[in-house]
């Protein structure tokens, strides 16, 4: 099947599993393992932060960050599509007893207006707030990026009202290949910074926190109480340094890819697009002649797997893995498809 269905389900490439095999090793949660250690220290100078903390998953790096930065009973602001309000099974709540205040944005995005609008008084019967979250790119908001007037605009509000910046950077290498923004200009506008090597750069597992020492040796203990210490996970960050290395270079291809992709969903009337609302890797699109399941169904059957993503909404999100050969099958298939 030519898989579409998300950017997560790349396999690990011969030469990344060389690169895994031959990666010296320790036990990570006696701080031992040299190649997490040199990782953490090369991503943290990347963007710009004190440290880094290797962790499991995206979900657990979002979820760390917020138990960092907030006490219970705090309020996060977050975007009404955020990957933290939609798809971490409610874990803000039981992790950190704090409530997440969604806003409806544009694409997943959030506005400096917006956020100013939901600020609440310190009173002692109001939730605090306490993080605006921002996610970069979005997932469910299609692949949208913010700009960094945008960014700048929304930290600097925030350091006006002491309230901190997380940022879901899942997918920043998407951002920064398709905004041209230098990955240490995101450590000068947040607090905490989760992003992931397990989305289009390939990798099989890992994400990383970004923060100051404090928060990070923090988090450190929260990993441990949240089930994610590990041992000789050097195989995964070289897996993730690898990725980082070779694969990142390869999204601005992915995003082509999505654009001609897009093209085609438009030239079918079967279906129906805003190409103004494709930025990244990721195409949400509008069925109008059937219902959703028999479309996926009928992609399938053409070979071509896809997710549904909203009542009438299919989302396809492009990665290394599809080929050349795959991608004039997509839009072949695309296009000729039909409904009666
Ligand atoms: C924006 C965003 N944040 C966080 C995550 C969570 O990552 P994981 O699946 O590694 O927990 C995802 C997963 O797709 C995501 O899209």
């Amino acid at each position: 099947m030519i898989d579409l269905r998300s950017d997560t389900v790349t396999k690990p490439t011969p030469e990344m599993l060389k690169a895994m095999t031959e990666a010296e090793v320790g036990d990570d949660v006696f701080g031992e393992d040299p190649t997490v250690n040199a990782f953490e220290e090369k991503m943290a100078d990347l963007f710009g932060t004190e440290a880094g903390l290797f962790v499991p998953s995206g979900t657990m790096c979002n979820q760390l960050c917020l138990n960092v930065l907030t006490s219970p009973g705090d309020e996060v602001i977050i975007d009404e599509l955020g990957h933290v309000f939609n798809y971490e099974t409610g874990a803000a709540a039981h992790l950190s007893s704090i409530q997440l205040r969604p806003l409806k944005g544009v694409n997943g995005k959030l506005t400096k207006e917006l956020i100013e609008s939901a600020i609440r008084p310190q009173n002692d019967w109001d939730p605090h707030t306490r993080v605006i979250a921002l996610e970069n790119t979005t997932n469910k908001g299609g692949g949208a990026w913010y700009s960094k007037e945008e960014l700048l605009e929304i930290s600097n509000l925030a350091d006006k009202h002491g309230i901190f910046v997380h940022l879901d950077g899942a997918r920043i290498w998407n951002a920064m290949t398709a905004s041209g923004v230098e990955p240490e200009f995101f450590g000068s506008v947040s607090d905490t910074i989760s992003i992931c090597f397990s989305k289009g750069l390939g990798a099989p597992v890992g994400s990383m926190m970004l923060a100051s020492r404090d928060q990070i040796k923090k988090a450190r203990r929260m990993r441990k109480m949240f089930g994610g210490g590990m041992r000789q996970i050097g195989l995964l960050a070289a897996a993730a340094d690898f990725a980082v290395k070779n694969h990142h270079p390869l999204l601005e291809r992915d995003h082509q890819n999505a654009k001609l992709f897009a093209g085609a969903v438009s030239r079918n009337p079967s279906f129906s697009i805003n190409l103004k609302t494709v930025f990244t890797n990721i195409v949400l699109f509008d069925v109008v002649a059937a219902d959703v399941e028999k479309v996926l169904d009928e992609f399938k059957n053409r070979g071509i797997g896809m997710v549904q993503f909203g009542a009438n909404t299919i989302r396809a999100t492009f990665h290394f893995q599809i080929s050349d050969e795959d991608l004039e099958e997509i839009l072949n298939v695309t296009e000729t498809i039909s409904f009666s």
